[in-house]
């Protein structure tokens, strides 16, 4: 086997990168000469070229002539392309070269968000200077960057949950939030899948860009194309002017596809490409837009079924589903549900100006005995209806309209109410006994066989069963 005479192990630290872009050819490679020993340097002669780099080799300094083609004696394209880049990537730091007397447009760049300009011709000496300030300051701030990011990593966002299930979420949410990959988000509904969206963002690079959320269910499919890719002026009857959809309104952030199981195939295909490529066209547009954003997507549907139901693509589905985090619903996080609730309790009654101490017995043990199928929005309401409606100092069960569940079987004849109380029954023993079937089983003087059986019958879960 062919083997190196040199195994490198120690691969050198890699040179900054710096995007060149001139149109005037001779200069662009006497540049990359000079400047190549210390940067990677790469070149570009107009403004899409100068995008499609930035999009993908996230240069920190750049150099732009302001006279580029198609209007080399004017400063129009130069102008465009600086305001490009920074919605690409608002942190760049571009350098503006004007020829001699252009100093009035020097500035007015510098107004628009330009880092420093020079002027032609070029001292390559002076160049370096003006290049190595930049890449220092933006050397810095990146690190700011990522020590900020490490202090409030210790926790996630205003997220609560003591319970394993929320930890293993936490964790994951501070993982994938420096990667740049896709996240699928999935849970039933009211389980907070918007906040963990929004918790990704906020621990992310990206933070100080968008957070652009769109819910695809909720917008009907004629309108859901213009919105997220845009439309030129004219693309349909009603396109009176041109728009920029929300994959724009995101450059430089993130965009958060809520539903993402409502989306029409079409769409999908949209999307796929974008995902692919991270580029768009507008509606009834031939350019197209190079958009750095990442995609963060969410849905309370079955997508594996949707797939086999042909309603959605398997290969965007691997492609968003990269990291998949799930939710678990609230009745599997037994620890977190009084937890959250005297959370609530605190910042509801805070905002009531109440002043209430906290929830009677009977209360926590109705929180504690229901199924919670809306989850932390069920929580949520209740919570807040409750404390409106208090008019003790502790919030009772009455208050939460969690009374007793047989009461409400009562018009339903016998039969029911019956089954109703004994599933509350056994469920009270069971969460008493932390859902030990063996222990519960003993309290309420039955045997274990015997107990599996009615919770049988009664159409109770055991898949909280600890034995
Ligand atoms: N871990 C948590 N700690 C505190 N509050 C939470 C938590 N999870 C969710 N919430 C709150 O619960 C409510 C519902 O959350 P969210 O809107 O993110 O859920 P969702 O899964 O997107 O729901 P849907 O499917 O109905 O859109 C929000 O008000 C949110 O602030
Ligand atoms: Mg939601």
């Amino acid at each position: 086997m062919a083997r190196d005479p040199t195994p490198n192990t120690l691969s050198p630290s890699p040179k900054p990168k710096l995007l060149v872009v001139e149109d005037d050819e001779s200069l662009r490679t006497q540049m990359k000469w000079a400047l190549a020993q210390e940067y990677e340097v790469f070149l570009a002669e107009d403004r899409r070229g100068a995008l499609e780099v930035l999009n993908k080799e996230k240069p920190p300094v750049v150099t732009l002539d302001l006279g580029l083609p198609p209007h080399v004696d004017g400063t129009e394209e130069g102008f465009l392309a600086l305001a490009d880049m920074l919605q690409m990537v608002p942190i760049a730091k571009i350098i503006i070269i004007t020829g001699q007397g252009e100093k009035d447009n020097a500035l007015k760049a510098i107004g628009q968000g330009a880092y420093d300009f020079f002027c032609k011709p070029i001292q390559i000496e002076e160049l370096k200077v003006v290049l190595g300030r930049a890449f220092h300051l933006s050397q810095l701030e990146m690190e700011n960057r990522e020590l900020q990011q490490r202090v409030s990593g210790e926790t996630v966002d205003e997220m609560l949950g003591t319970s394993p299930k929320m930890q293993e979420v936490f964790a994951a949410i501070r993982k994938v939030a420096t990667t740049e990959v896709p996240v699928l988000i999935t849970g039933e509904s009211g389980t907070g899948k918007e906040l963990v969206a929004h918790a990704i963002h906020r621990q992310s690079s990206r933070k100080d860009f968008p957070f652009v959320v769109i819910n695809c269910g909720a917008i009907p499919e004629t309108l859901l194309e213009s919105e997220l890719f845009g439309h030129e002026k004219g693309s349909f009857t009603d396109a009176h002017i041109q728009r920029k959809g929300r994959f724009e309104a995101a450059q430089g952030g993130t965009l958060f596809l809520d539903e993402i199981g409502e989306l029409s195939l079409p769409l999908q295909v949209k999307l796929l490409r974008f995902l692919q490529e991270q580029k768009i066209e507008r509606v009834g547009g031939r350019e197209e837009i190079l958009i750095n954003a990442r995609v963060l997507a969410a849905t309370n549907r079955d997508l594996k079924q949707a797939i086999s139901d042909e309603k959605f693509r398997e290969d965007l589905y691997y492609r968003l589903g990269v990291i998949t985090i799930q939710l678990p619903p609230l009745r599997e996080r037994e620890q977190d549900v009084l937890v959250l609730a005297t959370a609530l309790l605190q910042r509801y009654s805070d905002e009531n100006r109440k002043k209430i101490k906290g929830f009677t017995k009977e209360a926590i043990h109705a929180i504690e005995v229901h199924d919670w199928p809306g989850n932390i929005r069920e929580l949520e309401n209740r919570i807040k209806r409750a404390v409106i409606m208090a008019e003790g100092s502790k919030i009772a069960p009455e208050d939460l309209e969690l009374v007793s569940g047989y009461k409400k079987y009562e018009k339903h004849g016998l039969k029911e109410a019956r089954e109703a109380l004994e599933r509350e029954y056994i469920k009270r023993a069971l969460v008493r006994n932390r859902w030990s079937i063996t222990k519960a089983a003993e309290e309420l003087g039955l045997t274990r066989p015997t107990l599996y059986e009615l919770m049988e019958r009664l159409g109770m879960e055991k898949k909280r069963d600890r034995e």
